[in-house]
């Protein structure tokens, strides 16, 4: 028998993003049937969440704990099966959660994409997490989850049809639309603040197996994307901005996977911009508008400037209305060693880092708490890897994903 309390609770639940995901949770499960709470450190501000919600959500529990307060989180780990987490950047508070759940054998799912972050608690918690069973998902939202899903999909089909897996995959981003949020921004720059500090570690965001265990044996090199024209795609290409998350989180799908991709898989993430010399002029703008926002944020007073008048702040981000209009079509090309070929196309319905993403991880959380095999071992595994079929099943139920093998 379960003696938590909660299957799920919502961490920073009063985040830009934890509020979208409350919403979506109090609308798609209510506030009866599933035990889930939101907590966050303001009883004042979950108060104010929770009378947002409909009147059903009186029965919805709120608990407090401060991110850098571990007795507390332990209690909150205590009192669930599932932890959600929004609160970042998860490199200044994110620490003593992942702590907390791997001591406790609580599963956590969260929204970094804070590749130095992600490594550094696999190489501390890990053996934690195995020994307690806690089972740790980090990157469920539109970082990594299509990626991540959209390769292990396209690996299935081509084992079903071909009989084995793809050794080449190009993702190429056709269409999307949606902003940034004020704690996405402060991820970021949170980032290169670590790598001004930190010069070692500008080597190792560049190592596409960063996050691969040490013995991956990975040696296939992996391209960044500056400006180039793929001829299977018919389009030039652009640098994708989430690229040097996603890659990495696959290939370490791959290396947990008893290397199903293959020993030497590539892949690689790029923005679509079209085939004719306006595709052209456009992918160079994107390459040259990527170069000079990494520059200038590498500046210490023009990053100021920027945080200070420009970018969004902690708790703004897009508005409802980009939010329900924003969208993503991602497309996959696969290529075996014997040169078959599977594309496949996913989808989703709402602005890819908020309204989507919101979806997304609290499907995953759902996941967790209720499809995955409860003798799964803990550890630190990725969406493909511990979530898989299921995630993707419901995805596309609740979550406005489609997932589609498209004609060779
Ligand atoms: N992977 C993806 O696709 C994706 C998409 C969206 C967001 N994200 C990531 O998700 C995170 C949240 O983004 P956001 O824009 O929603 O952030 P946000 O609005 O700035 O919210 C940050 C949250 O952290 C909480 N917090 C800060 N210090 C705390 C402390 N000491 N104890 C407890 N809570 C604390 C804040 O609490 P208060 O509300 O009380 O101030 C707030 O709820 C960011 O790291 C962002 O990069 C990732």
């Amino acid at each position: 028998m379960n003696e938590k309390t909660h299957d799920i609770v919502i961490y920073g639940a009063t985040s830009f993003v934890g509020q979208i995901i409350t919403h979506y949770m109090a609308e798609e499960y209510g506030c009866d049937s599933l035990r889930w709470a939101i907590a966050g450190r303001s009883m004042a501000k979950l108060m104010d969440l929770k009378q947002s919600l409909w009147s059903s959500s009186k029965n919805l529990a709120v608990l407090t704990a401060d991110a850098n307060d571990l007795e507390a989180l332990t209690t909150l780990c205590h009192s669930t099966q599932v932890i959600l987490s929004t609160v970042g950047p998860y490199d200044l508070y994110g620490e003593p959660l992942v702590k907390a759940c791997c001591q406790t054998g609580t599963d956590y799912c969260d929204l970094t994409g804070e590749m130095h972050w992600i490594k550094r608690m696999q190489e501390k918690y890990s053996e934690v997490a195995v020994k307690s069973g806690a089972r740790i998902v980090h990157a469920c939202g539109f970082d990594s989850i299509p990626s991540d899903c959209g390769v292990h999909f396209l690996q299935k089909h081509s084992a079903k049809k071909h009989g084995k897996p793809c050794s080449t995959i190009n993702m190429g981003v056709k269409r999307i639309s949606g902003g940034l949020s004020g704690g996405t921004i402060a991820s970021m720059l949170n980032m290169t603040k670590q790598i001004i500090k930190d010069p070692l570690l500008r080597k190792e965001l560049g190592n596409p197996y960063s996050c691969c265990p040490p013995d991956h044996g990975f040696t296939a090199r992996q391209d960044n994307i500056s400006v180039a024209y793929d001829e299977h795609a018919k389009s030039w290409l652009a640098p994708f901005m989430m690229a040097a998350i996603n890659t990495r989180i696959v290939h370490r799908s791959n290396a947990l996977s008893g290397k199903a991709y293959g020993e030497q898989f590539y892949y690689q993430e790029a923005t679509l911009t079209g085939d004719s010399k306006a595709g052209e002029k456009r992918a160079k703008r994107m390459a040259t508008g990527f170069k000079l926002f990494n520059l200038a944020t590498a500046i210490s007073p023009i990053r100021w400037l920027l945080e200070r008048f420009i970018l969004a702040k902690p708790g703004e981000g897009p508005s409802p209305e980009e939010q329900l209009n924003g969208e993503f079509d991602l497309r996959f090309r696969g290529q075996t060693e014997q040169g078959e070929v599977v594309k496949v196309k996913v989808t989703g319905d709402r602005d890819p880092g908020y309204g989507s993403t919101a979806k997304m991880i609290s499907q995953a959380a759902m996941c967790l708490a209720f499809d995955i095999d409860q003798q799964t071992p803990g550890g630190f595994w990725t969406p493909a890897t511990l979530l898989g079929d299921t995630l993707i099943e419901r995805l596309q139920t609740h979550a406005g994903l489609t997932f589609e093998v498209l004609a060779d």
